[in-house]
């Protein structure tokens, strides 16, 4: 594996409802393999050296859009992961980190991610990011009428009220199913992530073929506006 691994990587998670269709199953079932993929990768992330890892396990849009059943049992995995899952992780000294809005999740689900973050350690070397009802376009605008009542708008007062506070921005950014778009996922801190897009749906995405987004990834040239560096040897 190339030593050029990236410090932050974004997941979009799409492909759970195609993979359980094809299966003649409930989409239920999807996300319930998702979750466990999802619990695979983060490990896998970590041994890596990533140190952040954001998931998208909820979108603002999905919240709105989503059939009653189907969030329910999105929060039944919310419900499991964070009171039992999310054990393993801390007991490896992982730590936890929620953004978007929780604020209109059912109760019991909000405590239990308040939790997992208050437990989690400090300076841990890596953390999980749940992003849960987000959206880059509502986050955007939360931090701006924030920054503003503090004073003068800049990269750096707004940064410092979006949801990433303290977070570095995505290096990478990987969207599994097949559609090559960011769907309001980090999209202010994406401005100079690279982006990789598999076929792949969610839960058939195994730590090998995230090890073959960081090959491609190590291979880009990251120029940030500067000019064409030499053909690499
Ligand atoms: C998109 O697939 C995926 C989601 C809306 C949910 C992702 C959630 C998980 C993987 C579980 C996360 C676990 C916790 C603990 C938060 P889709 O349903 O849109 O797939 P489709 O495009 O094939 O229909």
């Amino acid at each position: 594996m190339s030593d050029n691994i990236p410090r932050h990587v974004g997941l979009i998670m799409d492909g759970n409802g195609r993979w359980a269709k094809k299966r003649l199953l409930p989409r239920s079932m999807g996300h319930a393999a998702g979750m466990k993929r999802m619990i695979k990768l983060a490990a896998h992330a970590k041994e890596r050296g990533i140190n952040y890892l954001t998931v998208y396990a909820l979108s603002t849009e999905n919240l709105a859009a989503r059939p009653k059943e189907e969030l329910e049992g999105l929060f039944d995995l919310m419900r499991k992961y964070f009171a039992v899952n999310v054990k393993s992780l801390f007991k490896e000294g992982a730590a936890i980190r929620v953004i978007g809005d929780i604020s209109v999740l059912p109760q019991d689900v909000k405590k239990l991610l308040s939790d997992a973050q208050t437990k989690s350690p400090a300076n841990a070397p890596f953390t999980l990011v749940f992003a849960i009802n987000y959206g880059s376009r509502p986050e955007i605008v939360r931090a701006a009428r924030r920054a503003a009542e503090e004073g003068e708008i800049t990269e750096q007062t707004l940064s410092a009220h979006l949801d990433t506070a303290g977070l570095p921005d995505p290096d990478l950014i990987i969207r599994t199913g097949g559609e090559m778009r960011l769907s309001n996922f980090l999209v202010y801190q994406a401005a100079y992530a690279e982006l990789y897009f598999t076929k792949t749906l969610f839960p058939d995405f195994t730590s090998r073929e995230f090890d073959r987004a960081l090959s491609d990834f190590a291979g880009r040239d990251r120029r940030y506006g500067a000019a064409t560096s030499a053909p690499k040897g």
